[in-house]
């Protein structure tokens, strides 16, 4: 090579470095920055009083990538961590937190791979990051868009990538929505290579009982979906494959596309793709709906979190802006939807007392997300009367994901706890909170330290038992 050659070269490598130094990525900063390593504590130091009756796992997941470029990692796709907290008798038993094991994960710690069904769809290395929830006796860790579920023990170690007895036919969803009446788990499920959404009825007995394929136009990513007494929700918005967006070489293909249009479908829980009506709203974006249920009218009411748009300028991660809580009503014979502003605080993560899932109800529960996808306190929402409540500790205390604990198995709507992972910037650790939900706005009644911080995610549940 010509001296001149060699002398370009090196400048476009140091040009290279120096970029690479200075780029920055929100999404692998602070509290969204990973954990080192695995981690388990004994006999958590509790501030206050935990209720006796709170004997379970308070289980918590979001991504912790061992190693990620910041100019194009995408905060949706690290490898998981699950988190778990024991309470017992009063006490703060044991805290772990555990790498949900990828084929990544597994290379990188030089462990044995991961046992069970790779999955047709697999994508990526078999990630689950998103939600983790507990359903007849398994622990899972959920992801969509083709991954399947990872079972873990009850202290958090992988046990097997999950198809459910071969009975999956393609991956799983993030959020599959607990039938109160019948034990049975609600999903809708999406892959980038199907032009479906599959709706998929999970039994008591963890076996898929049912699937139905509904076709759609193009590739949209479908994050979440919702039950009513007669109805599964299909939501169907402008979130879509986008190949442009995959050779620049960012993480995850999705782009905003409003010209493809949003619409809700209503497919009868137990009709057929030919059954589904559509019904239209304005291009925007949601992840979560809080609940849906219908009314004595016949109206299916759907409270969500909507975002005006998502994946639109920021390709790192959710960062377009306010996301409030709407209501649509939709009347099965009337194609465009009727939408309603009913709280315009920017917040996300809407929970309920998922004794009421489809079902009319009153109270839910959120989280505030700022428009630079900072958090901050949590919030009650009263839809009855159109009052709410906040729960706020100071900005240096930020709130993750609120989830509702029932008093007791009869206990009436909202008397029980909200329990919470919070970030406290001061101490850079985490605690989990205890609040009465009936005296939201008051400090809470425990507060259990943790040893570490538990880096900004995405979802958890309470695991009773
Ligand atoms: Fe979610």
């Amino acid at each position: 090579m010509e001296d001149s050659a060699v002398t370009a070269r090196l400048s476009q490598l140091m040009l290279q470095s120096l970029e690479n130094l200075m780029s920055t990525n929100p999404y692998l900063e602070g509290n969204f920055a990973p954990v080192e390593d695995e981690l388990t504590a004994f006999d958590l130091e509790v501030t206050g009083e935990l209720p006796k009756e709170l004997d379970g796992r308070f289980l918590r997941i979001g991504p912790n990538p061992l190693e990620a470029d910041p100019k194009s990692h995408h905060w949706f796709l690290g490898s998981g961590m699950a988190h778990g907290l024991r309470l017992r008798d009063g006490k703060a038993e044991w805290f772990r937190s555990r790498f949900v094991r990828d084929d990544k994960v597994v290379a990188a710690k030089d462990w044995p791979p991961v046992p069970g069904p790779a999955g047709a769809l697999q994508l990526g290395e078999g990630i689950a990051n998103t939600n983790i929830m507990s359903h007849e006796g398994k622990t899972l860790a959920l992801v969509e868009a083709g991954n399947l579920p990872v079972e873990l023990d009850y202290e958090l170690e992988t046990v097997a990538r999950c198809d459910f007895d071969g009975t999956l036919p393609g991956g799983l969803s993030a959020h599959p929505h607990l039938d109160p009446d019948t034990g049975e788990l609600h999903s809708a499920v999406y892959s980038p290579l199907w032009n479906h959404i599959q709706y998929v009825v999970i039994g008591t007995d963890n076996r898929v009982r049912k699937t139905v394929d509904v076709p759609v136009p193009g590739q949209p990513m479908v994050h979440d979906c919702m039950i009513t007494k007669n109805y599964f929700i299909l939501l169907d918005l402008p979130v879509i494959l986008d190949f442009e967006v995959a050779e620049a070489g960012y993480g995850l293909p999705y782009k905003w596309h409003p010209e493809y249009g949003a619409r809700v479908g209503l497919l009868p829980r137990e009709g057929s793709a030919e059954d589904v009506t559509w019904h239209e709203v304005e291009p925007c974006y949601v992840f979560h709906p809080m609940n849906g249920y219908e009314d004595e009218q016949g109206r299916v009411v759907l409270d969500v979190i909507r975002h005006h748009k998502m994946f639109d300028q920021d390709r790192l991660g959710p960062g377009e802006g306010v996301s409030t809580l709407d209501r649509w009503t939709i009347d099965p014979k009337v194609t465009r939807v009727h939408e309603q502003r009913l709280d315009d605080m920017s917040q996300e993560f809407p929970r309920l007392d998922e004794r009421l899932t489809g079902k009319p109800y009153r109270y839910g529960y959120t989280a505030g997300l700022g428009a630079d996808v900072s958090l901050g306190g949590i919030k009650k929402h009263d839809l009855l009367n159109g009052s709410s409540y906040l729960h706020n500790e100071g900005d240096h205390r930020v709130f993750m994901e609120p989830v509702f604990v029932p008093r007791s198995a009869d206990a009436a709507e909202d008397d029980g706890w909200i329990l919470a992972y919070v970030y406290d910037k001061t101490t850079d650790k985490s605690d989990v909170v205890v609040i009465e939900a009936q005296d939201f706005d008051s400090g809470p009644i425990a507060t259990v330290h943790l040893p570490r911080r538990v880096p900004f995610g995405f979802h958890g549940n309470w695991s009773a038992g």
